[in-house]
């Protein structure tokens, strides 16, 4: 069976600046690697920074005609107020050698991190958050005049969580790491206050098609527990899908499933057949958060920004994206209008904390810096040439 895709559908891969670029040193995920969390550190990260071009350029030549890179916020503005040139030049550059490979830039401008100040001010909590992060967006507006996809904050209710976390650990309450805690909903709210604020001045300043990205748990009600599943979404998703009504587009970031019954998120029982970052295999994830996103929004343009799989297994990153990708085929034949497919992730990078699970079409060897494609880049990329999916 073939499955074709439209002339101009985007595919490509994602990173974002702090788990590729390397030594993010103004940012708050610099710290935070040096806190009391045991966790591994970012350092040279995949030298990304000056590497950028090579990387690209292995996305080109496979066949991808996209790619979606941040830009860091803790570069461009290492003090409050203070602005680099040189930095935002350097971002320029990133944009400009995306176009000369043909790969459409999917510009992020905040992917979790952002300056040592912005957080020792309070973070998103702090007095004036939203006007600083505007005060950078319009900034950063220079570079984006001919950019045709901006993501202003990736992931909010993920950060929303992150930062609810650090805040509560900080103010010495004991967590649970093992499931991450609900959404900090204040947090939330000045989240989208920001993203709103960037759309405007986004649209004043560009021609973007501007947008935030969601990450989606593709949640399910168990038997009887609809109305549950309702009231538990809203906090984890919807109530930031709220806060994309109107925008040109919206961005799905799906990697698996979860299930509510009656009394809320069933925890996982971990399986062997669990993901590197012990998610469960649920390839249809992808299907249940564009579909979700469509119905929820009443039909925007969609654009999957992430979808991927921590694995090891090459094979299994190609099975699994293979599935992701029917399914979200069948969404497509089904009304749901989704403009591109962007997997995460281009390279083996920084997981928040850990090297070991690899999300990467491409290896990456830390000493030598070396990038090592894996057939599952060529994979997808003859899928993009193509412009279709041949299954059995
Ligand atoms: C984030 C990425 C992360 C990926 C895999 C998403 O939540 O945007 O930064 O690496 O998931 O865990």
């Amino acid at each position: 069976m073939r499955r074709t895709f439209s002339d101009d559908f985007l595919w490509g891969a994602s990173t974002a600046a702090h788990q590729v670029e390397g030594n993010n040193l103004n940012s708050d995920w610099w710290l935070i690697e040096q806190g009391p969390y045991g966790l591994e550190r970012s350092g040279d990260a995949d030298d990304s920074y000056h590497r950028y071009a090579e990387d690209m350029g292995l996305l080109a030549d496979s066949g991808l005609n996209s790619y979606r890179f941040s830009i860091e916020w803790a570069r461009i503005e290492p003090s409050p107020g203070e602005f680099s040139l040189a930095e935002l030049a350097h971002y320029r550059r990133m944009i400009d050698t995306a176009k000369q490979l043909g790969l459409t830039p999917v510009v992020t401008l905040h992917h979790f991190t952002h300056p040592a100040w912005f957080e020792q001010q309070g973070a998103w909590l702090g007095d004036g958050a939203v006007n600083a992060f505007a005060r950078y967006v319009a900034f950063a507006a220079q570079i984006l005049h001919d950019v045709d996809w901006v993501c202003t904050i990736n992931e909010p209710n993920m950060v929303a969580v992150m930062h609810g976390m650090r805040l509560r650990a900080a103010h010495g309450e004991q967590l649970d790491t093992s499931a991450l805690a609900a959404p900090d909903e204040s947090i939330g709210q000045v989240l989208i206050e920001a993203h709103r604020r960037a759309v405007e001045i986004l649209h004043a300043r560009t021609s973007a098609k501007v947008g935030m990205t969601i990450s989606s748990q593709a949640q399910t009600a168990a038997p009887g527990a609809e109305a549950k599943l309702v009231e538990v979404r809203y906090v984890w998703e919807d109530m930031y899908l709220e806060g994309c009504r109107g925008d040109d587009f919206v961005g799905i970031q799906a990697y698996s499933t979860q299930t509510v019954d009656e009394s809320g998120l069933v925890p996982h029982q971990p399986s062997p057949d669990d993901t590197l970052v012990g998610l469960p295999y649920r390839p249809d994830a992808l299907g249940i958060a564009i579909r979700h996103a469509h119905e929820f929004l009443d039909g925007p343009p969609i654009l999957v920004t992430e979808n991927g799989i921590a694995t090891h297994d090459d094979d299994r990153r190609i099975a699994y994206t293979r599935a992701a990708l029917e399914h979200l085929h069948d969404a497509i034949e089904d009304g749901v209008d989704v403009r591109g497919y962007l997997h995460w992730s281009a390279l083996d990078n920084f997981e928040w904390g850990r090297w070991e699970p690899t999300f990467g079409l491409v290896a990456v060897d830390r000493e030598t810096f070396e990038r090592h494609p894996k057939p599952s880049l060529g994979w997808l990329g003859s899928i993009a040439r193509a412009k279709a999916l041949d299954s059995k």
